[in-house]
């Protein structure tokens, strides 16, 4: 099968044939019609998780995917053959990823059914940024006590999570304040739902009372300096962030910082679906291009997104 994979530490992602993987006890396998790029791939990529993860060579790019199962490990008996299923690959090392033409992913976490009303480029891109866009949610409501009628500023908006964040804030009830820097950053948000857009590379504090009238009450840190996303935030406001992994990575006082880690558990990913299948959540796709041209979507990626970048397997 075909695969973009890193062949060594600090070598690019490249194009390979590999052996089609069987399932272990307790996996499932994919056939791959759908993946897309996230951050964490370009962690990989740049040895980021050197010395964090194991690395099994060669390493297959990709955590996203959308497909069909298409054989089960042993013991395997919440999934058949060729249910729709997507997902993140949650596995303790790396190697298994999801640019190939096949994946094979625990039952336990990472995967979930994809309904009938979801396209295999819808659900390739939903996994990982959703669940981060939803964990953080969830996580902001609990610590600002919901966010029905609260200031929400989302710093990265147009990106993969911030996509998803904005629609499903303005969803809870949120007024959304959104980040860009473009005009066509502008228009994304807008169409998802922000209330109010503020240009991240001007001083976000002032911005956000001027559009407001008072500063957030919660701050989505999902890109940029944190403490420039404080410093818009109400006295006992709520940051959460995908991007610290710790609250005193930042000099917080008076505000509750909370570091997100996206957990893609089949709840999680039934919420995301549910919420995608009703329309209260759609995917924006940036650009599409065919698993050959693998290279090329983790460069775009790169470069800055606005939505999600798709991999096309089949
Ligand atoms: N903790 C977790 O479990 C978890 C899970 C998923 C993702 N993440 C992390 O969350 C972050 C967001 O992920 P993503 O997939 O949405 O990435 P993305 O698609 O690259 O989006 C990042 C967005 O931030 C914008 N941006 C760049 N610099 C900025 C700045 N200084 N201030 C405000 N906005 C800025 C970018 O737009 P422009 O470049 O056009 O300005 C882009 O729209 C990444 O760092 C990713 O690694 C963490």
């Amino acid at each position: 099968m075909r695969v973009i994979a890193m062949p060594e530490y600090g070598a690019p992602a490249t194009v390979h044939e590999t052996e089609i993987p069987d399932p272990r006890p307790g996996e499932v396998r994919v056939r791959v019609h759908a993946a897309s790029v996230n951050g964490f791939d370009l962690a990989v990529l740049a040895g980021y998780l050197q010395g964090a993860m194991e690395h099994r060579f060669p390493v297959v790019v990709g955590k996203d995917f959308a497909g069909v199962v298409d054989a089960l490990g042993e013991g395997v008996t919440d999934y058949a053959v060729g249910d729709r299923v997507f997902g993140v690959v949650t596995k303790e090392y790396l190697g298994d990823g999801s640019f190939g033409d096949y994946v094979t992913v625990p039952v336990a976490v990472g995967i979930a059914p994809l309904p009938e009303g979801i396209s295999f480029a819808d659900g390739g891109a939903l996994g990982l940024a959703g669940t981060a866009a939803l964990t953080s949610l969830d996580a902001a409501a609990e610590a600002a006590g919901g966010l029905e009628g609260k200031t929400v500023l989302v710093v990265g908006a147009p990106g993969g999570v911030g996509s998803y964040a904005v629609q499903l804030a303005r969803h809870a009830g949120a007024r959304v304040v959104a980040t860009a820097s473009t005009d066509v950053e502008t228009a994304h948000v807008t169409a998802l739902g922000a209330a109010a857009v503020v240009d991240h590379t001007a001083d976000l504090a002032a911005q956000v009372s001027d559009v407001a009238g008072s500063p957030a009450d919660v701050v989505l840190h999902l890109a940029g300096d944190p403490v420039a996303a404080l410093g818009a935030l109400v006295d006992k406001g709520t940051l959460v962030s995908t991007l610290l992994q710790t609250p005193d990575q930042v000099p917080a006082e008076n505000v509750t910082v909370v570091p997100v880690y996206a957990n893609p558990t089949r709840e999680t990913l039934e919420r995301l679906a549910a919420e995608h299948d009703a329309g209260r959540v759609r995917t924006v796709v940036q650009a599409t291009y065919p698993l050959a041209s693998g290279p090329e979507a983790l460069a775009a990626f790169a470069a800055g997104t606005v939505g999600k970048i798709l991999v096309e397997v089949a």
